[in-house]
């Protein structure tokens, strides 16, 4: 099934409420959706997962720490997630990384602490703009992927997102093809390096997702979802782009 997942990143207050009004009248009746997921805020989770409980729209956090509880001012633990509501948890987003400095290392215990709770992990990997131009994308996933990715072959529930960071929050995006071809290349890095390992391995791209370019991208060849962010936040942009998803 397709996943098509909303990342509010540090936006939404209470008010943003009606945003979930608005999507679920506008999904009413429908019955072929794909899997659609709102990572808001961590303040506004309780909230969304109540509202939203029975419905066809998940809600995930957008990080979490390694451990299960602590002396950790101001983190939040996969525990607290799954207690809150949440169905999946983004690990790894370049944001973290560059804000937080979050390395790989950190990014594996992350996720592992995610499968501990049984919730699913989203790896976000991408390549910044220089690797990019120098046509290093490869050899930058290869590393992040092999880094941050446990290696335990029951592993059922992994989402890995492709985000380009040049293409985030840009207007810009890979061609089509390029995008075909590196989640090509993260599907057989991944079996290559965990032997069978994921079966139901999903690979979602992320990266200036719009109704314009939604179906698209959706629609290409190894494409198993989308991770959008500013796209997200409005109901008269995040409903074509779960439109735009054809269900097998
Ligand atoms: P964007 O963000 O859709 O605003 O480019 C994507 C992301 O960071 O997940």
């Amino acid at each position: 099934m397709k996943l098509v997942a909303g990342n509010w990143k540090m936006n939404g207050l209470a008010a943003s409420e009606k945003v979930i009004d608005e999507l679920l009248q506008g999904l009413a009746g429908q019955s072929r959706l794909p899997e659609i997921l709102i990572c808001p805020p961590a303040t506004l989770l309780v909230l969304f997962a109540r509202k939203l409980k029975g419905t066809p729209i998940l809600v995930g956090g957008q990080t979490c720490h390694p451990n299960p509880s602590g002396a950790h001012t101001g983190d939040i633990s996969a525990e607290m997630l799954k207690d809150a509501g949440a169905s999946h948890v983004i690990v790894g987003h370049s944001e973290r990384r560059t804000d937080h400095k979050e390395t790989d290392e950190e990014v594996l215990r992350q996720s592992v602490a995610v499968r501990r709770v049984g919730l699913s992990p989203i790896i976000c990997v991408g390549e910044n703009e220089s690797a990019y131009a120098a046509g290093q994308t490869k050899a930058i996933l290869s590393g992040q992927l092999k880094g941050s990715i446990a290696n335990r072959t029951d592993e059922q529930a992994l989402i890995i997102a492709y985000e380009p960071i040049w293409a985030i929050g840009t207007g810009r995006t890979p061609t089509i093809q390029e995008i075909v071809d590196t989640h090509g290349f993260i599907r057989q890095f991944v079996a290559a390096a965990f032997g069978n390992y994921p079966k139901g391995l999903r690979i979602l791209y992320g990266g200036s997702v719009k109704p314009s370019n939604a179906r698209e991208i959706l629609n290409a060849e190894g494409v198993d979802g989308v991770l959008v962010g500013g796209a997200s936040l409005k109901s008269t942009d995040f409903l074509p782009i779960i439109a735009g998803c054809k269900l097998d």
